[in-house]
């Protein structure tokens, strides 16, 4: 039986999947690699060690699945978005990339919003924000302006891994929707932004649908690994996009939360939506589709760091073991997760979390469970975005990573979010988007709900409870007020 492999290059390692034309996991590896931080706010990665991490999944995966030499058919990527990497004339890498993480071009986001005021979001759907890949572009143009004029092309990490693989320079419109570059009515380059800051039109790549065929391994590479035949590579998609297409996100009616270290709320968009910037708008993986997403910074990360802070020797198990004795609301407890500033709604770098209405009655369970809502609610701020001012109807949420993990939190979720909330059996993120994509490209399937149904299993469902819907709604209510209400006093509190 054929298999096919997804290469998801993270930020901090590179995870490969081989899954069988069941849509069964067949293996897994995954191989690290340092970020690189040489000033406070830069965050860097030598291109070279994501093909290297490439290669050493490929010898595991060669070494370890007995078959996989003459039955691996084909490969696609997943990949973190938005960061930089800048190619001579001769194809050589000329600096390390500049990552998505990496908030050095303050100055840069605003030279883009007064250059270009009303029309960089008419164009891109999108605010121009640190992370994105224009103001790192503008950046080293700036500040490394000899480097700079030798750049012939820009390209991103999975692209970059692609080019490594096959040779053939390209991206496809899922990461492109995330370089404040792309044109997202026309599906091109945007010829009015590149020239309102002086770029050539030739240092952006050519655009392709992201289950598009890029070209065959190398043949050094076939015969590095003892591969019997070609080996079919398909563009990819960036990392949110694959996670949502492997959770199944094909449909107007359903979204995904996902809680990692930061947390995701994604939304399935048919085109001619319009959110004027106040969520990120990117396309998606399927052909003239799109996603739309908002992002709480410190999601996973305010739990871990409360529990890392207040009950460091013991497991998160334990941790939130009694969170289901305390009422919704946690009896007036009120927590306010920005503890690293704020991404949706309000883009606001100097906002700090709080906890609010402290009294005597509260235990630790109360802090914990109040962590846990906070962080829910302000995801659901995104849903309401999508929900109030694009009117749209969730039948479904699939709830993915750290979230998904504990029943307490998941029926939270289905109360807080008041639509039903759905696990996965097997769980792989972005890199099962990644294997679908080189799936469809292969032409496994007939249709994407096919594909859909053969990879993606449901587990568990958790029903909104009516009762805790009315009792969270009085609080969220509260809660929308928090951050005008901190506003002020958390601003000050960092000019200390
Ligand atoms: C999305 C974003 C992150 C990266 C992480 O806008 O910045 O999710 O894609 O890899």
């Amino acid at each position: 039986m054929g298999y096919v492999l997804g290469l998801d290059l993270g930020t901090s390692s590179l995870k490969g999947l081989l899954v069988n034309q069941s849509g069964e996991l067949v293996y897994s590896a995954s191989a690290d690699y340092p970020l690189l931080s040489p000033k406070v706010g830069y965050s860097e990665q030598d291109p070279a060690v994501w093909f290297e991490a490439a290669l050493t999944v490929l010898e595991k995966v060669v070494t370890e699945v007995a078959d996989a030499k003459e039955q691996l058919e084909a490969i696609s990527f997943s990949g973190q978005m938005h960061s930089l990497v800048l190619l001579d004339e001769n194809d050589q890498v000329l600096r390390n990339a500049i990552l998505w993480n990496d908030v050095r071009t303050t100055k840069q986001c605003e030279e883009i919003k007064s250059v270009l005021q009303d029309r960089l979001i008419e164009i891109t759907q999108n605010k121009a924000l640190e992370g994105f890949t224009l103001p790192k572009i503008l950046w080293v143009k700036e500040e490394e302006p000899e480097l700079f004029a030798k750049a012939n092309l820009f390209l991103l990490p999975k692209d970059y891994l692609g080019f490594c693989l096959t040779g053939s320079k390209q991206m496809e419109y899922s990461d492109a929707a995330g370089t404040l570059l792309l044109d997202s009515k026309q599906k091109e380059w945007s010829k009015e932004i590149l020239s309102a800051f002086g770029l050539l039109e030739s240092l952006c790549p050519p655009l392709v649908e992201s289950a598009a065929k890029i070209g065959i391994l190398k043949g050094e590479l076939l015969e590095r690994f003892g591969f019997q035949q070609d080996i079919h590579v398909y563009a990819g998609g960036a990392d949110n996009a694959a996670a949502a297409l492997g959770a199944g996100i094909v449909s107007p009616e359903m979204g995904m939360v996902s809680i990692g270290t930061s947390g995701v709320f994604l939304a399935f968009e048919e085109p001619g939506k319009e959110y004027g910037g106040d969520l990120h708008y990117f396309y998606h993986v399927l052909p003239n589709t799109f996603y739309s997403m908002g992002v709480t910074l410190a999601a996973g990360h305010s739990l871990s760091w409360f529990k890392d802070t207040f009950a460091k020797e013991e497991d998160f198990n334990h941790l939130l073991a009694s969170i289901d004795e305390i009422p919704a609301g946690s009896e007036g407890l009120l927590f306010l997760p920005y503890i690293s500033g704020e991404r949706t709604p309000y883009t606001d770098s100097q906002i700090r979390g709080s906890f609010l209405g402290m009294d005597t009655r509260h235990r630790r369970d109360h802090f914990a469970r109040a962590v846990l809502e906070g962080i829910t609610f302000s995801l659901k701020d995104s849903q309401q975005l999508m929900e109030k001012h694009a009117n749209k109807t969730f039948t479904k949420i699939v709830s993915v990573g750290g979230g998904a993990k504990n029943p307490a939190w998941l029926q939270m979720q289905a109360d807080i979010f008041n639509t039903t909330i759905v696990t996965l059996q097997t769980e792989q993120g972005p890199g099962m988007g990644a294997v679908m994509l080189a799936a469809l490209g292969q032409g496994w399937f007939d249709s994407v709900e096919e594909c859909v149904a053969t990879f993606v299993k449901e587990a568990k469902t958790f029903e909104p409870s009516p009762d805790q819907v009315v009792a969270y709604q009085k609080v969220y209510d509260v809660y929308r007020q928090g951050y005008e209400a901190t506003k002020a006093i958390s601003h000050q509190l960092l000019q200390l």
